[in-house]
């Protein structure tokens, strides 16, 4: 291995999240504002310095890279992208995922399969359409449940990422939860996170998981799963099955310590924290110096990796939206 990543508090770094683009063909209220300025097509990082940045990733100890956004399918060369990197799956990569809104996955679902993707995570709120085009602005629940079923079909685990939104869908957590175990998924419950200016307070909205996952042993049978994807969520078997219900409790149940990832974002820099914005720019560390150029970017970035984020309900702890490092 080429020197391997680890950061002043002795976390290594073996995850990688890619947001491939800012953009998204929905506007959900606790991530974006209705009215969104998005990147010039002329800033974006290209498919090839993606691919060389995370090759250089895998060189350096990284197993896992996850394809997030915005919403990655948009991007129109993702396909290419999904090939070149599923290419070191089993070389290097443990695993190659992505984060999507499900909207496009019924037409790329395959062709992931293909390129060595197992699973992905969905992002769906609700399973009411009105509720769902509600929280989402603009979505249809049912192409993203077509979505879901072409991806299962075509051979995808899938897990979904449900924000937990008081007011708005706690009264379908449970029934979620209950349809996740008929269909075969998993569900990870996710604490709404203070990042970048939406049009709502979230503070109105924040519902601590503690509450949640009190009311969830009631009704189903939780049984403590150690096993994790590397990923910031806690596991639960549900009623003796195989599926898995996880919960993302940034702020009532910190994981820090735990911190295996850093992100890139479409534009090339790298953020060492989603609550902070410690960055390098390794785009244009590339352009100048080539590979070593890049490396020493990573190092710098990697010296000023944060302890820990400070999130608290509703003050935006950073100005960025979650899209822009692919949350
Ligand atoms: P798995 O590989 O399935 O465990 O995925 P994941 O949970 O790492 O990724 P996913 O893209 O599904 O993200 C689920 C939620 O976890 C999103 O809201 C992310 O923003 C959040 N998340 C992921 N990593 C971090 C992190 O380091 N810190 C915080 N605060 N939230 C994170
Ligand atoms: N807080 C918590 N989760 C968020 N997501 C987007 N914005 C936020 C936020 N402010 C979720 C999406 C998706 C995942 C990548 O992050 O719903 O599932
Ligand atoms: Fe798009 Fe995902 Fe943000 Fe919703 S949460 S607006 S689907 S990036």
């Amino acid at each position: 291995l080429d020197k391997p990543m680890v950061d002043t508090h002795g976390r290594t770094i073996r995850y990688l999240r890619i947001s491939v683009t800012d953009r998204c063909d929905l506007r959900c209220r606790y991530c974006m504002s209705e009215k969104m300025t998005f990147l010039p097509k002329s800033k974006l990082m290209s498919l090839e310095e993606i691919a060389v940045v995370s090759e250089r990733f895998i060189a350096r100890g990284v197993t896992k890279i996850r394809l997030s956004g915005g919403e990655p399918l948009v991007r129109r060369d993702v396909g290419e992208l999904v090939q070149r990197l599923g290419r070191h799956v089993g070389s290097g990569l443990e695993e190659l995922t992505m984060t999507t809104n499900g909207t496009r996955l019924a037409e790329h679902a395959q062709q992931m399969v293909d390129a060595g993707i197992r699973r992905v995570n969905v992002s769906m709120d609700s399973l009411d359409p009105d509720r769902f085009r509600y929280i989402t602005r603009h979505g249809d629940v049912a192409q993203v449940i077509g979505g879901i079923k072409a991806g299962r079909d075509a051979g995808l685990a899938i897990k979904i990422n449900m924000v937990a939104l008081k007011g708005l869908n706690e009264d379908e957590i449970a029934p979620m939860l209950a349809w996740c175990r008929d269909e075969g998924f998993d569900l990870s419950l996710i604490e709404t996170m203070p990042l970048g200016a939406v049009d709502e307070d979230r503070t109105d909205r924040f519902l601590p998981l503690t509450k949640v996952f009190d009311d969830l042993g009631r009704q189903f049978t939780l049984t403590r799963d150690a096993r994790t994807t590397g990923g910031p969520a806690r596991y639960w078997r549900v009623d003796g099955g195989p599926t898995r219900l996880g919960l993302i409790s940034p702020l009532t149940a910190n994981f820090c310590d735990g911190c295996n990832r850093v992100r890139l974002t479409t534009e090339g820099k790298l953020y060492m924290c989603l609550g902070h914005d410690d960055q390098v720019d390794l785009k244009q560390a590339l352009r100048d110096g080539g590979i070593d150029g890049l490396d020493a970017a990573i190092d710098a970035g990697l010296y000023a990796k944060p302890k820990r984020h400070d999130f608290q309900i509703g003050t935006p702890a950073v100005s960025r939206h979650m899209s822009v490092t692919g949350g």
